[in-house]
């Protein structure tokens, strides 16, 4: 039973009880508090003499006892949402002056000869590409999904990403290991945002592994052949126990330079997917195997 029926259900109960009690033109229901954090409903009502003055207010409370993992879903979507808000603020803020001081001294440089102060300019530019990327994972996190699907192979989907990656770390010498069902057929999902989940998670594999590390990346079936699995298995440090819930969140990192985006933009994307993600430590702590299972509805042909 979703949220609203519940709610609505509840408030069905309780207004007949209250209606019961009273001739039903000497209340009249005015404000229903859905309090979803201390799992009440309360609702006021105006108590009313024959010609309708307001004699007094009638306050009940009822406690409702959501399915626990649904109120954390909700207190998880309004967070989220607001953060959203908070940071796409914050990147519009920065992203204006930032453009205009980066054509300044775009101008400045083209103005200088190869003096001690064109080396600084060049450093100067380089640090406002560093905050231009903070920027746009900032805007990334926070824009609403584009929501369209196309049919796509998991398999190229995953090689392409793979490609991306190991340009972005040309330097780190890891040895990917591709084992890629074949048998898989095409299914309808985003293919940029799924491409994107798969590069933040390959980083983050890649960032937690020592200079050589073998990185695992496969493809199944789900058994009841609902969905495609793809597993990607690092063998880098383990996620410490106790920070295990908050990997998932916004700005969460452990890295001196990460944004802490990377898995709250996955997680996003694979809700929009009704897919599943889970995310665990290997055995004897020996790195971390991420397992997306997005649903496998068929393409016809
Ligand atoms: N493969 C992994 N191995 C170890 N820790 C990981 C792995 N993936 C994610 N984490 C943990 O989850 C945190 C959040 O990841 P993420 O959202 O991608 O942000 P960031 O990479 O910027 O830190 C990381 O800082 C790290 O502590
Ligand atoms: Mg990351």
């Amino acid at each position: 039973m979703n949220e609203g029926n519940y709610l609505v259900n509840s408030l069905v109960t309780f207004n007949k009880s209250i209606k019961n009690k009273f001739q039903s033109n000497q209340v009249e229901s005015d404000t229903i508090i859905n309090d979803v954090y201390s799992n009440t409903i309360s609702i006021r009502y105006h108590l009313k003499d024959q010609t309708s003055n307001i004699i007094g207010v009638l306050i009940f409370f009822e406690e409702i006892n959501y399915p626990q993992d649904r109120k954390k879903l909700v207190s998880e979507i309004e967070l989220q949402t607001s953060i959203s808000e908070i940071v796409a603020e914050m990147a519009h803020q920065i992203r204006n002056p930032l453009t205009i001081l980066y054509g300044f001294v775009q101008y400045l440089k083209n103005e200088l000869s190869r003096t001690k102060q064109f080396e600084y300019i060049n450093i100067i530019l380089e640090e406002m590409n560093s905050i231009n990327a903070l920027v746009k994972q900032w805007t990334d996190f926070s824009l609403p999904l584009k929501q369209y699907k196309v049919p796509t192979y998991l398999n190229r989907l995953i090689e392409r990403a793979l490609l991306l990656v190991k340009v972005l770390y040309p330097t780190k010498n890891l040895d990917f290991t591709l084992l890629l069902n074949q048998q898989l057929s095409m299914i309808r999902l985003n293919d940029e945002l799924i491409k994107q989940v798969l590069i933040n998670i390959i980083i983050n594999a890649v960032q937690a592994s020592k200079e050589k590390g073998e990185i695992i990346i496969s493809t199944h079936m789900s058994i009841d052949q609902k969905y495609q699995v793809i597993r990607i298995k690092d063998h880098g440090t383990a996620i410490r126990s106790e920070i295990m819930q908050n990997i998932f969140m916004p700005f969460f990192t452990t890295k001196q330079t990460g944004t802490g985006l990377g898995l709250a933009i996955v997680k996003k994307i694979i809700a929009l997917h009704q897919g599943i993600i889970l995310i665990q430590n290997n055995e004897n702590n020996i790195g971390v195997t991420v397992e997306i299972a997005l649903p496998s509805n068929r393409i016809q042909n």
